[in-house]
């Protein structure tokens, strides 16, 4: 279970707007992965792109021997199947209830006879805290509440991959915290390739394998988590340690009176790398790796105070 799906040269443009290019990076399989960025800079023309609703102009996106940028309608559809989405906007069906909505993917795709559909339906309802709203429409429940009722739909069909666009946004704390914990322990369970967009620094530093970040136009970096939280590389670091100082601005890029302006400025130290989020099921990750153990292979001496448990999300500013 779980695929690798290899980004080799992607490039997407709309009419003379470059989103991003050359961006080349690969999901291992079975791993977490997190993608970062500021608002605007493609992160969901990227998930799109991954599931072919978007076609990109250069590049090549590999999955099971199936280059997903140029495969046919019907190979496209075949390999949809292994994919859950949650989109950014939970993409609901407006006149069907929360249970329809669910449902949808297993009429669609699969031959099961209603009670089976009824068993998956609620079991994924219960996983993601929605017992007891299944009549409702979406319409009728919170922004926080369709985007469970999204991450609901995109489990029912056991996918071999699943991207999430911004769970977190319109959630209250606790419920990020459950969700977090939730997708740790699926992964662990059905070992699942997962790609997770978020603006959520605290999920970044602890959820994730891996960390990439989308930044003017280009991937500015990809790779194991422990690489980018001890990152000097000055966006990288800006971004993850959630920093005014640094190369990103209001409108994203600051201008050279700005960037100027703090030249000599002194950096905050940069803050102990946190303790990757265990499953609470007992079995552990595909990818498990020791504390450090990237940093050490890579002769990086982490911040002091590094994977301890006491770390809390003050100490990164959010
Ligand atoms: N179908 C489309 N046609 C034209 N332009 C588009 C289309 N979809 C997205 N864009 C443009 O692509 C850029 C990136 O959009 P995208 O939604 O991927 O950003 P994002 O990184 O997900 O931002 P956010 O963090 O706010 O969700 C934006 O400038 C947007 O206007
Ligand atoms: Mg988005």
């Amino acid at each position: 279970m779980g695929v690798e799906i290899k980004i080799e040269h992607l490039t997407k443009s709309f009419g003379r707007q470059t989103i991003w290019g050359d961006v080349s990076f690969t999901l291992p399989a079975g791993e977490i992965s997190v993608m970062l960025g500021p608002s605007g800079t493609g992160k969901s023309v990227l998930l799109k792109t991954l599931i072919g609703l978007l076609k990109p102009d250069h590049g090549s996106v590999m999955i099971e021997g199936t280059d997903i940028a140029a495969c046919s309608r019907a190979e496209l559809y075949e390999i949809r199947q292994l994919f859950g989405v949650l989109f950014q906007d939970g993409a609901m069906f407006g006149s069907m209830s929360l249970y329809d909505n669910v449902a949808f993917p297993l009429r669609e795709h699969t031959n099961k006879g209603e009670t089976e559909i009824r068993g998956i339906v609620m079991e994924k309802m219960e996983l993601v805290g929605l017992l007891g709203a299944e009549t409702k429409l979406p319409g009728e429940i919170s922004g926080g509440m369709r985007k469970r009722a999204g991450l609901a739909r995109a489990l029912v069909l056991d996918p071999e991959v699943l991207l999430i666009d911004e769970p977190d946004s319109g959630l209250d704390p606790v419920r990020t915290s459950f969700i977090n914990q939730l997708f740790v322990d699926l992964n662990a369970q059905i070992d699942a390739t997962f790609l997770i967009v978020t603006h959520d620094i605290h999920t970044a530093r602890t959820v994730p394998d891996n960390i990439g970040l989308l930044y003017h136009r280009h991937l500015a970096m990809f790779g194991p988590r422990e690489m980018l939280l001890s990152s000097e590389e000055p966006v990288v670091r800006q971004f993850l340690n959630a920093q005014r100082v640094g190369p990103i601005g209001m409108s994203e890029e600051k201008d050279a009176d700005e960037l100027a302006a703090e030249v000599g400025m002194d950096l905050p130290p940069l803050p102990p790398i946190p303790l990757q989020l265990e499953p609470s099921n007992g079995i552990p990750r595909r990818s498990q790796r020791r504390p450090g153990e990237w940093c050490r292979q890579n002769g990086i001496v982490p911040p002091p105070g590094s994977f301890t448990d006491s770390i809390s999300p003050s100490a990164v500013g959010v």
